[in-house]
């Protein structure tokens, strides 16, 4: 009848089911980058982090840090009448820095960021990924077993800490070094530490420049000072208390360094749709392990911002198969 339909319209609306149907439509349908839209973001950002610039700042550099100076932490919020929590920077960090971010005065043509969503599986896209000329990467996911699907080039991959601590057992023993050094062999060129997220992660963060110096894949330290500067960006613009995502500020930084961006693994729901019409079915929250979903970070608004990214023609999400 009649009533029964319209009340159906209603139920659609907090259907999560027909919520992925209406965004997986949407990132099928054609899309066209916007140069106009990406100056405008461009210009905009750029005016706003004048002193700290994506190519240059987004790691510690000899250039953009010196011994003594003090490096505030990157995830603690203000708290009044408390100082906020500082590193004073020591001569053997400034030792371990490298002279010059990788992204230096670098333009991409076409970057990937991928994301860790079990989205990716059975999605085939690593062809399209690895025809990249510069791939970001989150959280050191292992790339031969994905091959397929996630692909295998890896300029820039990111770690972390907590990895460390639990992967690698805080690099105490011998054997904890030298799987750390085995895990990360399995990357291109740069992993991208944050070591000045909080204060507990440190020691062990710069534990691991000093037992792995001068190796390949390098391991370069996160500026707290621009993840800080991205993150009160968002902030300005009622995103919330919750921290970034890594996957999220890898595409801010994407948006300074590269003409066209796509986006692989950013989906933060538990199910996607089926090829035959109308049917869900569950993935897992990364496409590589076990893990439960986190809840400290807002990716519901993240995913909301990347949607309209997308609409606008900054960079293209893909949420479905490649081929
Ligand atoms: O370090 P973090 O916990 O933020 O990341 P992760 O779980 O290792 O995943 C890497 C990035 O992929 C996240 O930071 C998100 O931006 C994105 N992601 C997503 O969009 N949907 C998922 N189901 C999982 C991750």
């Amino acid at each position: 009848s009649n009533s029964h339909f319209t009340r159906n319209l209603w139920n659609f609306v907090a259907n999560e089911a027909e919520k992925l149907f209406l965004y997986q439509h949407f990132l099928e349908t054609p899309w066209k980058p916007n140069t106009t839209n990406q100056q405008m973001w461009r210009s905009e950002w750029n005016e706003l982090a004048s002193n700290l610039t994506a190519d240059k700042d987004f790691i510690l550099t000899q250039q953009n840090v010196k011994e003594n100076d003090s490096l505030t932490y990157s995830l603690y919020r203000k708290v009044k009448g408390k100082p906020m929590k500082q590193f004073k920077v020591t001569k053997k960090l400034m030792d371990n820095l490298p002279n010059a971010s990788p992204l230096d005065g670098s333009h991409f043509g076409r970057c990937s960021v991928v994301g860790n969503s079990g989205i990716l599986l059975d999605s085939d896209c690593g062809k399209q990924i690895d025809q990249s000329d510069y791939v970001f990467r989150c959280n050191t996911a292992p790339l031969e077993p994905f091959r397929c699907d996630a692909g295998m080039k890896s300029n820039l991959t990111t770690m972390n800490p907590s990895i460390i601590e639990r992967r690698f057992n805080c690099l105490k023993k011998e054997e904890n070094i030298s799987s750390f050094a085995k895990a990360i062999s399995q990357y291109n060129d740069d992993i991208w530490l944050p070591c000045f997220g909080i204060q507990s992660h440190t020691q062990t963060c710069l534990k691991s420049l000093d037992v792995y110096e001068g190796l390949n894949p390098r391991l370069l330290v996160a500026n707290p000072a621009h993840f800080r500067l991205v993150w009160d960006f968002w902030r300005e613009r009622k995103f919330g208390t919750e921290p970034l995502s890594t996957g999220f500020y890898l595409v801010h930084v994407a948006l300074s360094v590269c003409e066209e961006i796509h986006l692989y693994g950013f989906w933060p729901f538990s199910a996607q749709l089926d090829p035959s019409p109308g049917q869900v079915h569950d993935i897992p929250y990364h496409y590589f392990d076990n893990l439960k979903v986190t809840k400290n970070h807002n990716m519901n608004k993240e995913f909301q911002i990347l949607l309209q990214m997308h609409k606008h023609g900054l960079l293209q999400m893909h949420a479905g198969k490649c081929s």
